[in-house]
């Protein structure tokens, strides 16, 4: 995939890199951000011009309408480093397409095309020392976009901040995971802003899921908010049931979020001619496929998690352990994935970008 850019961000270098500090080895997901980040703002209804700074601290007034409405989305992407240096992003025509999704739900300007292919080529560029190589290892870039504008009506704002830092990454999760399928709380609504990468989205699972830790769960799958009987996404992930030989995930609809680690997952899958449903599936339906054996794995989805198996699931106080596969479509899938996304695979589908 090919992009023709225009050139028009300003760059200022930092002067010393901290990369010396940081050890690669052990790495927290998010917490170590690269020497620059790129930014633009919105202003006078329109995006000025971008700029690549040092990392730094922003001043932003207490009455930005971030802070008290949430107005505010962002996205999700890693880079790869392969064998030869070369860095590349996986399907960043997804990322841009659904941030501007995002924005439009939440009543925000959309962000053009040049600058966001632009900020990324020149940034991930400056700081590809970051990216680092061998397997699970990543740069996970983090564009958003928040409301600045001082003033605090309910009301979109009028002043806008796009931004793009990028933090050293392996895998969200370290090992496979227990979840409890939702009957409670709910994570979205028809009507709302589930499909949206809206921040307000992930601050609403932070008290169920803190809930779920305590009782030994790493994650929630959420289920519908009407009846509690259909699954539909753990919040950082999509979510894939292997029933025998069939996988199994839920269509896209305005509560779940369109996964891009999901729908490569989908075209995979056809590519190796295993039997993919893109279907409502319901909670009774895993139970009893639990109980008689025929449910042989379920795995989670998505950039920062990549593909992360789930070893238990529990429901109305009852707990459902999987046993583990010889042969795991979540393995064969997760090494055909990041094969293709670090250039150790044929890329037929044009997926990869190169920095
Ligand atoms: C991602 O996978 O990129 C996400 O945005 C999930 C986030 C909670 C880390």
């Amino acid at each position: 995939m090919t992009k023709n850019l225009n050139n028009t961000i300003e760059v200022t270098k930092a002067t010393q890199s901290k990369i010396n500090d940081v050890d690669f080895d052990n790495l927290p997901f998010g917490r170590q951000f690269t020497d620059h980040m790129f930014e633009c703002d919105f202003i006078n209804g329109k995006w000025q011009t971008p700029k690549i700074k040092p990392y730094q601290a922003l001043t932003i007034d207490p009455s930005a309408r971030v802070f008290h409405y949430g107005q505010a989305v962002f996205e999700g992407m890693k880079a790869y480093k392969d064998d030869q240096d070369d860095v590349w992003l996986f399907r960043p025509d997804e990322n841009f397409r659904r941030i501007n999704i995002s924005a439009e739900r939440l009543a925000m300007p959309a962000f053009p095309e040049d600058y966001f292919f632009e900020g990324l080529k020149t940034l991930v560029d400056l700081d590809r020392d970051w990216v680092q190589k061998g397997q699970g290892n990543s740069l996970y870039l983090r564009p958003f976009i928040i409301a600045t504008e001082p003033a605090i009506a309910a009301a979109p704002a009028e002043e806008y901040k796009f931004m793009i830092i990028c933090s050293p990454a392996k895998a969200y999760y370290t090992d496979a995971i227990k979840v409890i399928i939702a009957q409670n709380y709910s994570r979205s609504a028809d009507g709302g802003v589930g499909y949206a990468k809206a921040a307000g989205n992930y601050a609403a699972q932070f008290y169920p899921t803190g809930l779920a830790n305590k009782k030994g769960f790493q994650q929630i799958i959420w289920t519908d908010a009407n009846t509690h009987e259909y699954l539909e996404e753990a919040g950082t992930m999509n979510i894939f049931f292997r029933i025998n030989d069939t996988l199994i995930t839920a269509p896209n609809n305005d509560r779940i979020l369109d996964g891009v680690t999901r729908k490569s997952l989908i075209q995979l899958a056809e590519d190796n001619n295993i039997e993919i449903d893109v279907r409502r599936i319901s909670v009774s339906e895993i139970k009893e496929a639990a109980i008689n054996g025929s449910l042989k794995e379920i795995f989670g989805a998505g950039t920062a998690a990549v593909i992360n198996p789930i070893s238990a699931f529990q429901h109305a106080e009852e707990l459902f352990e999987l046993k583990p596969q010889e042969t795991s479509y979540a393995t064969l899938l997760k090494k055909q994935l990041t094969d293709i996304q670090s250039n150790k695979a044929e890329d037929k589908h044009g997926w990869r970008y190169k920095i």
